[in-house]
């Protein structure tokens, strides 16, 4: 089969390729074989030929377990600094979320505290919440910035993010989001505060090379559809790919401009209208859905999951990490919100955490399904069956992970 070893070969296996052959591309009695950090051999264990000890350097039984490919967590806001309980329990007594954006704090108050603290302090706050993830079998976080809002804090913020993927076994893939909220220098000048995003931020983030995409907030508490179209537009002079906020609280009609500009992602979107579903179709943009935020905001309005069906966009599931819609490190527990109450399959909330949430970041051609060439991304559950992942409201049965071919927990 091989004339060289493979350099691992795990067996006994229940495979969820994640590939696009319900159910969850599964193939039991499996095996994976691992080479030079890549897939290089995937099928069922009778189709194994020879000795396993002869076809690789290293034979690792998992008994049955199941796997899957590494979980991808594609729209974060995991750096920051402080926290928001105390506006939750503001949320609680029935101020709004915006109500409290509008009367300065929400995102400014992070954007603050964020400003405050130092990039050391920053690391190992946002640290712990990238462990937790990295624990619960995420090899890939979205990490956006936005809490900075000016070029020093919004390097800063990035070099945070950049720094955690190097500190723990997981990928990060940076988004500049300075377009996210108005600082308090600009109070009432929202134009003049796009133009330093296009002309100053988005080249100075550009040069630095720390960020592979650009968001917007396009929302009423956030910036209307020129302001949006302009930081789009410097976007793609610079390269970067772009990602938008949109449809949160009301309809701007933010998805339909991201995906003229080949959005990869558009998130949020309880509001999002039919035609905006089928302009997200024709330029083959991921919808994002983040049940965090849904949850803890307490929104009535659904997102339009049988529009997007029916349309054919590809939907991911993603945890939104941040401290004001939505402090939720357990991308396990979006699988189960993202069911009960989204109402998507568990086949469709586990390809939005792995396939599609993939696509939403471009790396749809080297990870989120279990392929032969694709980087050996990959978790071992301690489960029976593959939908006990999203059964299970949170509860981590992670059993190892394995990315680039290493066992790194
Ligand atoms: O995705 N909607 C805008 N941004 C975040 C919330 C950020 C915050 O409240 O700090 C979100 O929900
Ligand atoms: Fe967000």
């Amino acid at each position: 089969m091989n004339n060289k070893r493979w350099d691992a070969l795990w067996i006994n296996a229940q495979i969820a390729t994640m590939e696009n052959n319900a159910p969850y591309g599964l193939i039991k009695n499996a095996a994976l074989a691992i080479m030079d950090g890549k897939i290089a051999w995937l099928g069922a264990m009778a189709d194994l030929q020879g000795e396993h000890e002869n076809l690789a350097e290293q034979i690792l039984d998992v008994e049955g377990r199941c796997i899957t490919p590494g979980l991808i967590d594609c729209h974060t806001h995991l750096v920051y600094a402080g926290n928001r309980a105390n506006e939750f329990e503001m949320r609680l007594q029935g101020m709004s979320y915006s109500d409290i954006a509008k009367s300065g704090g929400g995102i400014a108050s992070t954007v603050a505290a964020t400003r405050d603290a130092t990039e050391e302090k920053l690391f190992q706050e946002s640290m712990k919440r990238a462990h937790a993830m990295v624990a619960g079998g995420v090899t890939t976080i979205e990490i956006k910035s936005g809490y900075g809002l000016d070029v020093k804090n919004e390097l800063k913020m990035l070099r945070v993010a950049h720094r955690i993927g190097v500190s723990l076994p997981v990928t990060i893939f940076s988004t500049f989001l300075g377009a996210h909220a108005l600082p308090p220098e600009y109070q009432n000048r929202a134009d003049e505060y796009i133009s330093y995003v296009c002309t100053e931020m988005i080249p100075a983030v550009a040069h630095a090379k720390l960020a592979r995409a650009v968001d917007v907030f396009c929302d009423e508490i956030g910036f209307n559809l020129l302001q949006t179209e302009r930081v789009f537009s410097a976007a793609k002079q610079y390269g970067l790919a772009v990602k938008c906020h949109a449809e949160q609280l009301t309809n701007m009609n933010g998805a339909a401009l991201a995906a003229r500009y080949d959005a990869l992602s558009v998130d949020h979107l309880e509001h999002l209208s039919e035609e905006g579903v089928r302009e997200l179709a024709h330029a083959g943009t991921v919808a994002v859905l983040l049940p965090g935020a849904f949850y803890f905001l307490r929104e009535k309005k659904m997102p339009p999951v049988e529009w997007l069906r029916t349309h054919h966009v590809p939907m991911a599931i993603a945890t939104d990490c941040n401290p004001g819609s939505s402090p939720v490190t357990s991308l396990l527990l979006m699988l189960n919100m993202a069911c009960t109450m989204l109402g998507l399959t568990p086949e469709e909330a586990l390809a939005g955490v792995t396939r599609n949430a993939a696509k939403a970041l471009g790396m749809g051609a080297t990870h989120g399904t279990l392929t032969v060439g694709k980087v050996a991304d990959f978790v071992i559950w301690d489960v029976e069956q593959v939908v006990e992942l999203v059964y299970y409201v949170g509860w981590n049965r992670c059993a190892a992970v394995v990315r680039g071919g290493e066992v790194v927990l």
